[in-house]
């Protein structure tokens, strides 16, 4: 009830996510601003957004274009609509990550699961389609996504080992601030109204016991 997010963690799970997971999946309710809320500077913000494009206009000629992001644009998706992004991914379309830890039974575990545990060659007698894989999570067993994750996948920059439980771990911390980044201040203010309700109790004890002092 006290817990906050790991910032080290959440930035290293910012670079997996930019490096890896966002070649196929958008976080389109994160803007690179919030970004400041996991410890990044005004300037390292900015040079992120400008590693970004977002569609803009339209211009003149009533043409819309790709231009590079700034600090209040949207995370985009990689693929231009949902059809784009099946065709690339050979039928299945990838979930924008914003929500992902809220909208799955097991929140944050389901994904650091559906990360760390697919199964090459699957279980012996298991049907798998073509083009898909095994993982021991995800519903069915049979997922469109594959493997993203393997050792040194990433270089972190803060020289932390990159093995695929690290890996894992960081961009699920990274997922879970983003799909609720107000954890913390809700958390406090919890914690403040439990304060409040103590004192109350005890003010509301002490009146109730002067006002009926005088009754035998
Ligand atoms: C599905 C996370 C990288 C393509 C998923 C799901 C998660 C996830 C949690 C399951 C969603 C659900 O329950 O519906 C991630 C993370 C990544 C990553 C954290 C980076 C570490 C990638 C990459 C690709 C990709 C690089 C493309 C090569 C897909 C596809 C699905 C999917 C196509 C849908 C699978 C299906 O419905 O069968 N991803 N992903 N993902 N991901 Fe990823």
């Amino acid at each position: 009830m006290f817990g906050t997010f790991d910032r080290a963690s959440a930035q290293r799970g910012w670079q997996v996510y930019e490096e890896v997971c966002h070649a196929c999946h958008g976080l389109r309710f994160v803007a690179f601003r919030n970004l400041h809320a996991l410890g990044f500077s005004t300037e390292q913000v900015e040079a992120i957004a400008s590693r970004f494009e977002v569609q803009a206009g339209p211009n003149d000629e009533g043409e819309m274009f790709m231009t590079p992001a700034k600090a209040a644009s949207h995370i985009p998706s990689p693929f231009a609509n949902d059809q784009a992004a099946r065709v690339a991914n050979n039928g299945a379309l990838p979930p924008d990550l914003s929500l992902i830890t809220q909208a799955r039974v097991g929140a944050a575990d389901y994904v650091y699961a559906i990360l760390t545990h697919y199964r090459d060659p699957a279980p012996e007698g298991f049907n798998l389609n073509s083009g898909m894989f095994y993982n021991e999570y995800f519903p069915g067993h049979q997922i469109g996504m594959p493997p993203p994750l393997s050792d040194d996948r990433v270089t972190y920059l803060d020289g932390t080992k990159a093995t695929v439980s690290q890996m894992a771990h960081d961009v699920t911390t990274f997922l879970t601030w983003a799909a609720e980044p107000n954890m913390e201040q809700r958390k406090q203010l919890g914690i403040t109204v439990l304060l409040f309700l103590i004192v109350l109790t005890g003010f509301l004890y002490a009146l109730k016991r002067q006002i009926w002092s005088d009754v035998e």
